[in-house]
């Protein structure tokens, strides 16, 4: 008798290990986030001001998500991310859902640095062979994913900022602080960078899509952040104000960014500059002077193509005071000239 009763709990236990947990509202998230195994069942609207946090899902947790999840418009501030979500080997599938951060409620044209209080949209903090795929992201209010964390691949993901055209600033799709993380095959419509790697390394962002925003960087690089091993291939990057950029701070000091590959690179009707490497920035802007703290080496583009839109700057602008080994080959943008300062040998089309 006691053998068979504990048999059943056993078997109890272990169902319940294994039974999918099912969110459907917001008041439903807290009891799922043990399990290991849960969806996210759209539609449902989160409350203003709350947010999902599932920073600590247990190693190997499944999460899929399906239908539309809305965020009510709240006060929250850009210290603030609708959606958290951290743990080792978790797999996150949204194919065929949609995140909605109700951008339009929030877009006044000063993004992250004024104007009403803007909460981040997708937090990663995981680690371990994670997977996120297939999730669309909706009209965020500023900053779409921050991610830090590592060993993740991000795959067949859709940021639609679209709607922002004229007012949702700050809006960058991928913000990369992390190690050994794949971007691929995501398509981005939005008003900031489409990715933007300010420390880390083993980045890798391929096959994807940007369009309407301020291109593929690097930076803006701050004292001690180093950057190094990124690889962008396979992108097509339409009417960006630039395509492929590295910017370091002018005065920071301790940091390095090296080993940059940008390979098999489309560009079509960019705005203002198509290859841009420069160390002068400085409060978020040019300066025209550039510093040496931060030294650029060993930038390889190799068949990058493509135009540049009427009116634009250069297609390839360099302003160094410390790089060094850029190679470029089968490098060739239409539609402007170059502007090459600060680095000797010049690289192929400077
Ligand atoms: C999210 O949950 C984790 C615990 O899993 C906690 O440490 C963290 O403070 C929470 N973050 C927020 C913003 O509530
Ligand atoms: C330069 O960067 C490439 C990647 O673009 C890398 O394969 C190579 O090892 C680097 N060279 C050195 C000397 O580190």
């Amino acid at each position: 008798m006691r053998a068979i009763l504990l048999l059943l709990t056993l078997a109890l236990a272990s169902s319940q290990a294994y039974a999918q947990c099912v969110i459907n509202s917001f008041d439903t998230v807290s009891k799922c986030l043990s399990s290991t195994s849960i969806t996210i069942q759209g539609p449902f609207t989160v409350p203003k001001n709350q947010v999902i946090n599932m920073s600590g899902l247990k190693s190997g947790t499944k999460v899929t998500v399906k239908g539309t999840i809305t965020w009510a418009a709240g006060t929250l501030d850009k210290t603030n991310y609708l959606f958290t979500i951290g743990g080792s080997g978790v797999t996150f599938d949204g194919t065929g859902a949609t995140f909605d951060g109700n951008g339009a409620s929030y877009w006044d044209g000063k993004g992250g640095n004024g104007g009403v209080p803007k909460p981040k949209m997708f937090r990663s903090t995981l680690t371990g062979n994670s997977l996120v795929k297939g999730i669309k992201i909706l009209n965020a209010p500023v900053h779409v994913f921050s991610i830090g964390g590592s060993d993740t691949t991000f795959d067949h993901i859709t940021v639609d900022d679209s709607a922002g055209t004229s007012k949702g600033h700050n809006t960058d799709a991928f913000d990369v602080s992390a190690t050994n993380i794949i971007i691929q095959n995501s398509i981005v419509n939005n008003q900031d960078d489409c990715l933007a790697v300010n420390s880390g390394s083993g980045i890798q962002f391929l096959n994807n899509q940007c369009t309407g925003g301020h291109g593929i960087s690097i930076g803006s690089i701050a004292s001690g952040k180093t950057v190094s091993d990124v690889v962008v291939q396979g992108c097509t990057i339409t009417s960006e104000d630039n395509g492929l950029r590295i910017k370091t701070i002018s005065d920071a000091t301790g940091g390095s960014v090296k080993n940059i590959l940008w390979k098999d690179i489309t560009l079509k009707s960019i705005n203002k500059y198509g290859i841009v490497i420069q160390q002068d920035y400085q409060n978020g802007g040019p300066t025209g002077t550039p510093g040496s703290g931060i030294p650029i080496s060993n930038v390889t583009a190799i068949n990058v193509q493509g135009t540049m839109a009427s009116g634009a700057k250069n297609n390839i602008y360099i302003l160094c005071a410390a790089c060094s080994k850029f190679t470029f080959s089968k490098v060739s943008i239409s539609g402007a000239s170059p502007s090459c300062t600060g680095i000797s040998p010049k690289p192929q089309g400077c």
